[in-house]
């Protein structure tokens, strides 16, 4: 499981404890995994590498039938709520993109046209952390 999942053995045990993935064991202590197991776990890690919250992946796979193979249906209805956070993501990675693009390897900082310059902090003032990445106020358009 682990080496098909492409994760390291306490990962596995990991997303078992958090509830993510199930297995089973042998009647010589041996932990197996219903093959539907590398779904999930794919599904965890795809997520984790665009920044999905694990108590949000976790929220998605809990909406997963457990007792029966999912449907496209399942899957839908499940992922629904994520839409929108991932559109939302979606826009931050590409306002990064853009922004980052147009100033590696200029560095000039400029006042006028830099989307990178915030001259005297002036961004400071509306909260901490990064307020042109993630679009809160004082954002400039
Ligand atoms: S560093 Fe030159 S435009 Fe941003």
């Amino acid at each position: 499981m682990a080496a098909r999942a492409g994760v390291p053995v306490s990962t596995l045990h990991y997303y078992e404890a958090e509830g993510l993935i199930r297995s089973w064991r042998t009647e010589a202590n041996h932990r197996r995994y219903d093959r539907r197991e590398l779904r999930r776990v794919a599904i965890v890690k795809v997520a984790q590498s665009v920044g999905v919250p694990l108590s949000e992946v976790r929220a998605v796979l809990d909406r997963l039938p457990r007792d029966r193979a999912v449907s496209a249906r399942d899957w839908a209805e499940a992922a629904a709520p994520w839409r929108a956070l991932l559109d939302e993501r979606i826009a931050l990675m590409t306002r990064l993109r853009d922004q980052m693009g147009h100033c590696i390897g200029c560095g000039c900082l400029s006042l006028d046209a830099c989307p990178l310059y915030n001259g005297e902090d002036r961004l400071g003032r509306f909260g901490p952390g990064p307020r042109r990445w993630t679009g809160g106020r004082g954002e400039r358009a």
